[in-house]
């Protein structure tokens, strides 16, 4: 211990506002989930990418598009000491484009598939399900222009909230047309919004990008939007090719999902399939993931002229929806497997031995500390969520045994003070 009796009492400082921790034993869901969307990534064929947090505030700029919300007033844009712009990513796709191109991998095998996860920075109000860094797993495809492809990363995101035992949330899913339709529909919805009685802002946002409009979710606007000309009903005959073979696809493969032909995404370089999946027993923050493709951005970074496809799943939003439907994940109690207990100091240096054995061998192992007697050891292996305890004493020490406590079963047996022999103990085959 540290004689800190003769120093003022400091005040405890507190994270920065909207910011979440993941402390134990919380962090055990939170770590089972990315790690199982991560895995179901894998298994489709997508391989890991680690990224910069941050990135020259050009690239959110021209990728995520300067009309968003995210690049006006959500980003966390700073000068660094050599007076560059920098920004913590707000989001995936941008980085990871920026990356494949500076490192090539659109001159090999297409698509490039990547997978990536970690923490992303937005500026926003803070509230239930909406953080200033949130977690994300994403998955990109670049390269090629498939139908198939987006049934595959459409199913992949499904697959990857079933997988985790989410069942309450429903797929949403529009196109929002190709560089053939886009324009004209712009104009068109361009026409039917400036002859509104709208006010200045919104006048403004029509200007700019009129399908932000469609999003405006004060009553009267909506009454006013009810009759707003639809990007689904104005899709160039390729655009509409094209979705019909992703529905018919999901269709196949037996994934649900809804039209939402008012879809509006909070970033700009969605062309073609777009979707957001979204969860009712959330409230406000509803969208649990979303994606679509994006067939200009490449060109936009200042890459070849590819497309891709992808999607990121919000890891905090999944956690708390899998609390909303009363889904606890299997093993997220478990600490360790086994857990020792050692009754003095000769069986404590032996029970560090075994305990190391055990964790060599793979299995999971932790062992009580500080010269507790059995009782407070024995708390030890409860809270450690441990499937047996190790009990070594002197008993057990004089006749070359431990005691292996089956703590589910409420049994207990003896077996040789060997790691082999108290690995079949834990381990039955
Ligand atoms: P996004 O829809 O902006 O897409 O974010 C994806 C998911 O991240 C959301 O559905 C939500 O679950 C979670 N999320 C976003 N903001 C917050 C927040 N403030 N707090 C908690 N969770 C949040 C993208 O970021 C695209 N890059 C996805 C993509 C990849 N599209 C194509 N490829």
């Amino acid at each position: 211990m540290t004689d800190s009796s003769q120093a003022p009492k400091l005040a405890a400082l507190s994270g920065p506002k909207g910011v979440p921790d993941y402390v134990p034993p919380a962090s055990a869901t939170f770590i089972t989930v990315r790690d199982e969307f991560a895995r179901q990534a894998r298994i489709a064929g997508y391989q890991h990418i680690e990224l910069p947090v941050f990135e020259d505030t050009h690239l959110f700029a021209r990728g995520v598009g300067e009309s968003t919300d995210i690049v006006s007033k959500e980003m966390y844009t700073f000068a660094d000491r050599g007076d560059r712009s920098v920004t913590l990513r707000p989001e995936g796709t941008a980085g990871v484009m920026r990356s494949v191109i500076e490192h090539n991998l659109d001159r090999g095998y297409l698509p490039v598939k990547l997978n990536y996860y970690g923490p992303f920075f937005r500026y926003e109000r803070p509230q239930a399900g909406r953080y200033r860094q949130l977690q994300q797993v994403g998955v990109e495809a670049i390269g090629v222009d498939d139908p198939l492809l987006d049934a595959e990363v459409i199913a992949l995101a499904d697959r990857c909230y079933r997988s985790v035992g989410l069942t309450g949330f429903r797929l949403e899913l529009t196109s929002l047309g190709d560089h053939t339709c886009r324009p004209q529909y712009r104009e068109k919805l361009q026409d039917f919004l400036f002859a509104l009685p709208l006010d200045e802002d919104t006048r403004r946002r029509a200007e700019i990008n009129p399908l932000r409009v469609l999003d405006d979710k004060r009553p009267e606007m909506q009454e006013m939007l009810a009759d707003a000309p639809l990007m689904l009903d104005h899709l160039s005959e390729e655009s509409r090719a094209h979705f019909d073979a992703v529905t018919s696809t999901l269709d196949d493969l037996g994934v649900e999902y809804v039209i939402n032909p008012r879809m509006v995404r909070g970033l700009d370089y969605y062309t073609k399939t777009t979707f957001e999946f979204v969860h009712d027993g959330l409230g406000a923050q509803s969208g649990i993931g979303g994606g679509g493709r994006y067939d200009g951005l490449m060109a936009q970074i200042g890459g070849q002229d590819l497309s891709g496809i992808g999607f990121g799943l919000g890891v905090d939003r999944t956690v708390l929806a899998l609390e909303a439907e009363g889904v606890r994940l299997e093993g997220v109690d478990k600490r360790v497997e086994v857990f020792g207990v050692a009754i003095g100091e000769a069986a404590g240096r032996r029970m560090s031995l075994l305990v190391d054995a055990l964790r060599a061998a793979g299995i999971s192992a932790d062992m009580s500390y500080g010269g507790r007697g059995l009782k407070g050891a024995m708390k030890g292996a409860d809270r450690a969520g441990a499937s047996y305890a190790l009990v070594l004493g002197e008993r057990e020490l004089e006749g070359g045994v431990v005691a292996v406590k089956n703590l589910a079963e409420h049994t207990q047996v003896d077996v040789a003070l060997d790691v082999d022999a108290v690995i079949k103990a834990v381990r039955p085959a």
